[in-house]
């Protein structure tokens, strides 16, 4: 990666370009030419992006998104298909596994705010990286589709689990069983993405979205995001205890004592409305 607020691609590699901008580190998966479809040198890049992006101070937030008139058209079918037919188990093991590490593991409990922003085409193995990032806004007229059925497999290594947490089960089984494509605004109906703009809005859009999210405590995103997705799967009992847990965590590891700054603001300043507004953070 290049310096402070200038575009810039990783040393080695050109499948991933990042950008800075006031905060934002702008992801972009660079195949334009095969629509962003994800082979393994785009799953390695982008896991070495996100490792290094993690603790770059330059990386407030992480948009993810593609180059051209595409999110990606998933896995490659070349790449991660025909040429992987040959190899052992094992082997096959071995790059499914990196890749899983790049498309979700490493993302969904990333440790800055992820926002997914889909541009044009986005197809199955694609899934994963989208609904892995904390927020997501397509252009209105993005296509999505679940393909796989259309070409004889099923949406695997863990498409169908990204869909189905969340989306509901009645359009899950829809898309899942069709392969039909939809568009930006019902991917947004259907909870897939926060929410569908138009094209020429997209980039402000997530870019306001972005800097919405700078202004609050880093820390208390981070614990309030990995949270968020934690309790979800937790009995109420359980969740109640490791919210308290989490709670206690942040006091102990906030180094800029945001609750505290928030109620001073608040209750004795009266400088500002913590319902309407973040504390200011640079006091
Ligand atoms: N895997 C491998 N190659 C892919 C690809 C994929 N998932 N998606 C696109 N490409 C390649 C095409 O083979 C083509 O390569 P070529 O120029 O060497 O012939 C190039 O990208 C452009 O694709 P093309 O189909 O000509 O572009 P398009 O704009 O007309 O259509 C799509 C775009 C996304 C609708 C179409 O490429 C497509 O259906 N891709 C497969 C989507 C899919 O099923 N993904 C699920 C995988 S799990």
């Amino acid at each position: 990666m290049s310096g402070s607020d200038e575009p810039g691609r990783l040393p080695g590699g050109n499948t991933v370009l990042v950008e800075f901008s006031g905060g934002i580190a702008w992801v972009t998966m660079n195949r334009p030419d095969k629509r962003n479809a994800i082979n393994p040198v785009l799953s390695f890049e982008m896991l070495e992006v996100f490792e290094a992006l993690e603790t770059d101070d330059r990386c407030g937030v992480l948009v993810l998104t593609g180059a051209g008139d595409a999110y990606s058209a998933g896995m490659d079918l070349r790449e991660y298909f025909r040429a992987t037919d040959k190899l052992s188990y094992d082997e096959r093991l071995k790059i499914m596994r990196k890749s899983a590490m790049a498309q979700w593991k490493r993302l969904q409990f990333y440790g800055k705010p992820t926002i997914a922003m889909v541009n044009g085409w986005c197809f199955g193995g694609a899934f994963n990286s989208l609904v892995a990032c904390d927020l997501a806004v397509a252009a209105e007229d993005a296509t999505f589709g679940l393909s796989e059925i259309n070409w004889g497999i099923i949406p695997a290594g863990t498409v169908t689990k990204a869909v189905a947490s969340v989306m509901g089960q009645r359009d899950t089984m829809y898309y899942v069983m069709t392969g039909e494509t939809f568009d930006g605004r019902k991917a947004a109906s259907m909870g897939l993405v926060n929410e569908a703009v138009p094209r020429a809005q997209l980039r402000s859009r997530v870019d306001k979205l972005a800097r919405t999210l700078l202004e609050k405590n880093p820390m208390a995103l981070r614990i309030a995001k990995h949270a968020a997705r934690r309790v979800r799967n937790m009995p109420w009992e359980d969740a109640e205890d490791y919210l308290f847990a989490k709670l206690d965590q942040l006091r102990f590891l906030d180094p800029e004592k945001g609750r505290e700054k928030g109620m001073t603001q608040f209750l004795d300043e009266k400088s500002y409305r913590p319902g309407l507004a973040a504390y200011r953070r640079d006091d």
